[in-house]
């Protein structure tokens, strides 16, 4: 599937559209249309009602350890100052960028790609974009045109070695940065902190400034206390959040895959350290069959365990769900999720403070002063079990996931193209979403056949007590054909029509969206196979 259709339908049918269009844009910020809001609450209801609140506490699930509760949260964006201070994002949470002094424009470090190249006796690393589908024939041109050379004067390129990251390149003054025409004009890498600073009340000092968050992650940590002391719930137990977060991207990109405004779907899950490794797993294999039930396929969502190298210094373990965007080179895939097992990182540091490790054990990190860089709360967080009689702060395993990369990833993987009948039997092509139905926007739409003979009245009746309990669509305009492929295109999976034969037995056809397929109902009994069609199915 080529992204520009998918994009182009997006903006067509009110998905998504770039925030302030009409003013050029804002980079890293989207607006979701009347179809696209109805997409992402549907994927976020989804979780919460699959993760929280049909939640099975009274018996063992499959892969489980043991029974658990989970409750749900809401926490404020803006927070104390200190939160992110003891987290570690007021000192950590940040990318090298660097920047091109002839063109202006800023890179992440990281995300530059390039390979030596020598012609004409001069030897330069050229660099490019890493998301181009062909990085080497990118650089190749990019060479030829930098050396001067013609089509037929290729083979006076010499590579050397294959396409590597620019961090791996010690000297600057021979790299040709993606869009400039010289050599040496990047800057050296420079730390550039993610989080949105804003101020607080009126004053305006340095004192009243603090962050929009940039993960619900801490929100959770900060209640725990709250949670437990004014809920039932005891460990082994998960606190589930969805709410904005906010990056200052340095290269917002991928459509809504890196914005700078965001939602996530997170859930902190508390267990007695014992028993981590094992709540690691069945949260890792549960959070991969959840995208599995709502449409992804197998053959592009892996589950990647992270090398030891790559674990943060508290984490004995870590996942991504990752899925093979269609803007991602052919092989490489993108992440949907990340599962980590945090230990007690969290709950530490927001009792103690910031946590630095020593000789492999996690301290509070000191000032020159030899008192705590930041002080945490000095709240006791640890859990008191009544019935072992044991006190201990309890360990975190952390599915946090982009509730508009899922988003993103299901409208990837629904796009189809194929070729339909029109209501004369004329083969027409054919776009069309293949949501699953609990995601599509809209649920099912009702069309009288044609505009007389008592149609339009019954088939209105039909859907005001459908829309009751569903968002339906009423259409009359134009052929039924086309109306068929208009509901198609927004992923709408099913379609009831009023015809001649309606009127006489009070029986509508159901058109299934992906096999077009059509059958004839009872009136009576729509609202009941639509609630069947509309039920989770297993991951
Ligand atoms: N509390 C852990 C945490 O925030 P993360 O891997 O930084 O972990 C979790 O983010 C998820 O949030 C990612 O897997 C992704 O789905 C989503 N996410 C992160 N940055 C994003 C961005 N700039 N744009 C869209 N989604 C983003």
């Amino acid at each position: 599937m080529e992204m520009d259709k998918l994009v182009s339908l997006c903006k067509r049918r009110g998905f998504l559209f770039q925030s302030s269009e009409i003013y050029g844009g804002l980079n890293g910020f989207w607006d979701y249309g009347p179809m696209g809001v109805e997409l992402k609450r549907n994927v976020k209801e989804s979780w919460w009602r699959d993760m929280i609140t049909s939640h099975d506490d009274l018996n063992v699930l499959p892969g489980a350890p043991e029974v658990f509760q989970m409750v749900g949260l809401d926490c404020s964006i803006i927070m104390h100052p200190q939160v992110w201070k003891c987290s570690g994002h007021y000192d950590l949470f940040h990318d090298f960028m660097v920047d091109c002094k002839e063109t202006k424009k800023r890179y992440r470090h990281d995300q530059l790609v390039g390979r030596w190249i020598t012609a004409k006796g001069k030897k330069v690393f050229v660099t490019v974009l890493p998301e181009t589908d062909h990085p080497e024939k990118e650089i190749e041109a990019r060479a030829m045109k930098f050396f001067g050379l013609r089509a037929k004067q290729a083979d006076q390129l010499e590579v050397d070695g294959p396409v590597i990251p620019l961090p791996q390149i010690k000297d600057h003054e021979l790299v040709l940065g993606p869009d400039a025409k010289t050599p040496g004009t990047l800057t050296p890498p420079r730390e550039f902190n993610l989080m949105f600073k804003t101020i607080v009340g009126a004053m305006g000092g340095e004192e009243d400034t603090t962050f929009l968050r940039p993960e619900t992650a801490q929100g959770i940590f900060v209640n725990f206390k709250n949670v437990v002391d004014s809920s039932r719930v005891r460990v082994p137990f998960g606190i589930g959040q969805i709410g904005k977060s906010f990056r200052n991207e340095i290269t917002p990109r991928n459509f809504t895959f890196r914005s700078r405004e965001f939602e996530q779907m997170e859930i902190e899950f508390f267990c007695h350290p014992s028993e981590s490794a094992q709540w690691y797993r069945y949260w890792r294999d549960r959070r991969y069959n959840w995208y599995l039930s709502l449409g992804l396929s197998r053959d592009k969502l892996r589950l990647r365990e992270h090398e030891a190298a790559e674990l943060a210094h508290y984490s004995c373990g870590t996942a991504d769900i990752e899925y093979a965007f269609p803007f991602l080179p052919p092989g490489e895939f993108g992440e949907l999720e990340g599962v980590a097992h945090r230990a007690d990182f969290d709950l530490r540091s927001h009792m103690e403070g910031k946590l630095v490790k020593q000789g492999g054990e996690l301290v509070v990190e000191t000032g020159p002063d030899g008192k705590p860089k930041y002080r945490g709360s000095g709240k006791d967080l640890r859990f008191f079990d009544d019935v072992k009689k044991e006190k201990y702060l309890p360990h975190v395993i952390e599915p946090s996931a982009g509730a508009d990369r899922a988003t993103l990833a299901f409208l990837c993987a629904a796009y189809r193209e194929d070729t339909a009948p029109d209501e004369h039997g004329k083969p027409q092509e054919r776009v069309y979403l293949a949501l699953h139905p609990r995601l599509a926007p809209i649920k099912a739409a009702i069309l009288p056949l044609v505009n007389k003979d008592g149609m339009p009245e019954l088939a209105q009746k039909l859907y005001l007590r459908l829309k009751r309990e569903f968002n339906v669509f009423y259409d009359d305009g134009g052929a039924v054909g086309r109306r068929y492929r208009r509901m198609d295109e927004v992923g709408t999976p099913f379609c009831f029509t009023i015809d001649g034969q309606s009127l006489q037995d009070y029986t509508v056809t159901i058109r299934d969206r992906d096999t077009l397929q059509q059958r004839r109902l009872h009136l009576d009994t729509v609202a009941d196979e639509l609630r069947r069609l509309l039920q989770p199915t297993e991951g």
